[in-house]
């Protein structure tokens, strides 16, 4: 049996109703979060939480919820599902209301529904890396919001899959910004290069983490626009996201990157992410 989260209530997945007027439903008017649960520990939920209420803010949604009440809600998800290895997927929306497009009344609470999910590392994919495919960034200008509109990254991470490839890379004027799903990287001459966070990428958690891991271990680090030729020159890639953790990209657009396998810094990284994993009260700051 499993207990979901529907708006202060734990009930079974087969009797959360959600109503065809939700604005989820209409407008995607909402924001989500995704936690990784290791060893049956959430890990970096303090962090995932505090950007989903400052996601809520810019898109002028109030939830009534503290980051401290998120992370409790979390925790009896996954102990009550007896989630080990898995992830916690929450989404608040505007709320219920008649179709329009300006929000609604202040009678209108907006809609909070949480699970807790089995799924295991993608340890295959860790270890031999994946292939991506260049798309057009064609999302809007708030991409630091992590919006539940996600159309432009469904739509990026089919055509990828459509050509054999496990992820889509966005292109916005000659520059990479991000995956449909994940952040993206390039190390060149021992140095990592990634997008700045800003408007134009989700500034994700395990991006956070890589961060704050190559300042551990003295990896410079660019974050600074850079061309998608820049990208195809790269001695090694990788992206990042709470599922796909660290995963190496070996090729791109079909063309191979260094000789194909996972880079030494990659590697490096993900010897290093594995020990955060194993003390998950590892904090950011
Ligand atoms: N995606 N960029 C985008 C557009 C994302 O959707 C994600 C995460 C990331 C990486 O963020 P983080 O490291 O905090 O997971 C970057 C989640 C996992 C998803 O939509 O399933």
């Amino acid at each position: 049996m499993t207990i979901y989260f529907n708006n202060g209530v734990y009930q079974n997945k087969e009797d959360v109703g959600v109503s065809i007027d939700d604005r989820g439903y209409y407008f995607g008017d909402g924001v989500y979060e995704v936690i990784k649960i290791y060893e049956g520990q959430l890990y970096t939920a303090h962090e995932h939480f505090t950007r989903f209420l400052q996601s809520a803010q810019k898109i002028r949604l109030d939830l009534p919820y503290t980051v401290d009440e998120f992370m409790e809600i979390a925790g009896k998800l996954m102990v009550d599902n007896g989630i080990v290895e898995g992830h916690v997927y929450i989404q608040a929306t505007r709320g219920v209301a008649p179709r329009m497009h300006n929000f609604p009344g202040i009678d209108s609470k907006p809609s909070i529904t949480a699970y807790a999910i089995d799924n295991p590392r993608p340890l295959s994919k860790l270890k031999e890396g994946v292939a991506v495919k260049t798309v057009d960034d064609i999302r809007w200008l708030r991409c630091d919001i992590k919006s539940l509109n996600l159309l432009a990254n469904v739509l990026a991470k089919q055509d990828a899959y459509e050509a054999g490839c496990a992820e889509a890379v966005f292109v916005r004027e000659g520059i990479v910004t991000e995956g449909s799903s994940s952040n993206m990287f390039g190390v060149k001459d021992g140095i990592l290069y990634t997008h700045p966070a800003n408007n134009l990428i989700l500034n994700g958690i395990t991006r956070r983490v890589v961060l704050k891991c190559c300042a551990e271990n003295s990896i410079g680090v660019m974050e600074e626009p850079f061309t998608l030729e820049q990208f195809n020159d790269m001695d090694e890639v990788f992206l990042t996201s709470t599922t796909s953790e660290i995963t190496p990209i070996i090729s791109i657009d079909g063309r191979t990157i260094g000789n194909g396998e996972p880079g030494r810094i990659t590697e490096r990284l993900q010897h290093v992410f594995e020990q955060t994993i194993q003390h998950p009260s590892h904090k950011l700051n």
